[in-house]
């Protein structure tokens, strides 16, 4: 999901502590290239033991014919309650419904009252999502959370991170009520939260997402480390150029191989690892889908969305290939295969399918149709992306 507002929130995010680290799940050693690592502001004077063995985080698919969103439990407060996150690179806060938020429908809600070491905020704010939770667009700023701030004890694979920055959401527009977990975990391309917390501990600045699709499972995203067991050949790495969120300089949009004089103009595509879709602005969208068929049309119910009769979509050829190019200069794709085309039937319009592109003036973005082909890994301290097909 992409905020339009969390670029606001990186001034509220405190220092925090590392308390312990017990045993964190076991994980295969893994090369990392340190080379170039940048620690996160602030410094940790109560470190009682360095963090050094990546993190994995086991991640559930929300899959609805589609697949939506990966996510994964943090722990919150003390005693620790479980709390299910996406964990969103297209945000970079942590916010969460608690049982004090009466339009927040989703089971299991974290309970203040029973956490000895939450410290509520003052501050209140509203969240707007310029992507929300499945493959609609948003809509007159229909995902939008109003948020508390407070600190807690967070805990991820049995390292606890103290006085956290988070925010309890208060309020939640009824969009988000189909989620199956509680919040999101904004990871975006400055660390923060527990990430930063892990990192001041020893644990080198980046990690790495494995969002498979429903079908083969085993999703992980692994914090501070590389499964090299995961995918296939080497990772390709590209510079970031985000402020926040991570994006990468693209040179060329082809559709079944073909490209046009506006599809092969420089752009910055955004990774967001909580968006499903993809986002283009309407010219490149319309492009897009010239060199896939005329059948394809903006669906009027729902502005930025597309389809076709259902009956149509069937074989029909929509491989996209992105290009970037790599640290070394060379141009690499990335593949997003003609199978991501067709995300599922209207609610309100079941004959129609509605297609993988959505438009959105303003916004060029990237998501899990994409990540679930490659395993990626976002690197903090380099400030770089890497990239190599899925080893399944
Ligand atoms: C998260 O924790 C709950 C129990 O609190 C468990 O049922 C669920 O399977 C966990 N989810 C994942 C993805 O590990
Ligand atoms: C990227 O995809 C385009 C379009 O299919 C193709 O012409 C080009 O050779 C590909 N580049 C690489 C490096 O594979």
């Amino acid at each position: 999901m992409l905020s339009t507002f969390s670029l606001g929130l990186l001034a509220l995010a405190a220092s925090s502590e590392v308390a312990a680290s017990p045993e964190p799940m076991q994980i295969r050693p893994h090369k990392i290239d340190l080379q170039s690592r940048k620690t996160p502001k602030g410094h940790v004077s109560a470190l009682r033991k360095r963090a050094t063995a990546a993190i994995g985080v086991p991640l559930d698919d929300f899959f609805l014919g589609t697949d939506l969103q990966w996510f994964g439990n943090i722990s919150v407060g003390t005693p620790p309650q479980d709390v299910s996150v996406v964990f969103d690179t297209g945000s970079q806060s942590l916010e969460f419904a608690t049982t004090d938020c009466t339009s927040c429908t989703q089971k299991n809600k974290f309970d203040i009252s029973k956490s000895t070491t939450f410290v509520q905020g003052s501050r209140t704010s509203t969240l707007d999502f310029a992507t929300g939770v499945g493959v609609d667009p948003v809509v007159n700023n229909d995902y939008v959370l109003t948020v508390r701030s407070g600190t807690d004890t967070v805990t991820v694979g049995g390292v606890a991170a103290k006085g956290v920055s988070l925010f309890t959401i208060t309020k939640q527009t009824p969009k988000f009520n189909i989620d199956p977990f509680l919040g999101i975990q904004g990871m975006g391309s400055s660390a923060e939260g527990f990430f930063a917390a892990l990192i001041r501990a020893g644990l080198p600045s980046l990690f790495s997402m494995f969002l498979t699709p429903n079908a083969v499972g085993n999703a992980e995203l692994l914090i501070g480390g590389i499964d090299d067991t995961k995918f296939k050949g080497d990772l390709i790495f590209a510079d970031q150029t985000g402020e926040g969120d991570w994006e990468v300089t693209s040179s060329q949009i082809s559709v079944n191989g073909k490209t046009t004089t506006l599809l092969k103009k420089t752009r910055s595509i955004i990774f967001d690892s909580g968006t499903s879709n993809i986002l283009f602005d309407t010219q490149t969208t319309n492009a897009m889908y010239a060199l896939i068929s005329p059948l394809i049309k903006p669906f009027a119910a729902e502005p930025g969305a597309y389809g076709l009769p259902c009956s149509q979509i069937a074989g029909l050829p929509a491989t996209i290939d992105l290009t970037f190019t790599s640290q070394a200069g060379k141009p690499f794709n990335l593949t997003i295969p003609s199978s991501e085309l067709n995300v599922g039937p209207f609610a309100s319009d079941p004959t129609t399918c509605q297609t993988l592109i959505n438009a959105f003036d303003g916004l060029e973005l990237v998501g899990g149709s994409v990540l679930k082909h490659y395993y990626s890994v976002w690197d903090v301290g380099g400030q770089r992306m890497g990239f190599a097909p899925n080893g399944f």
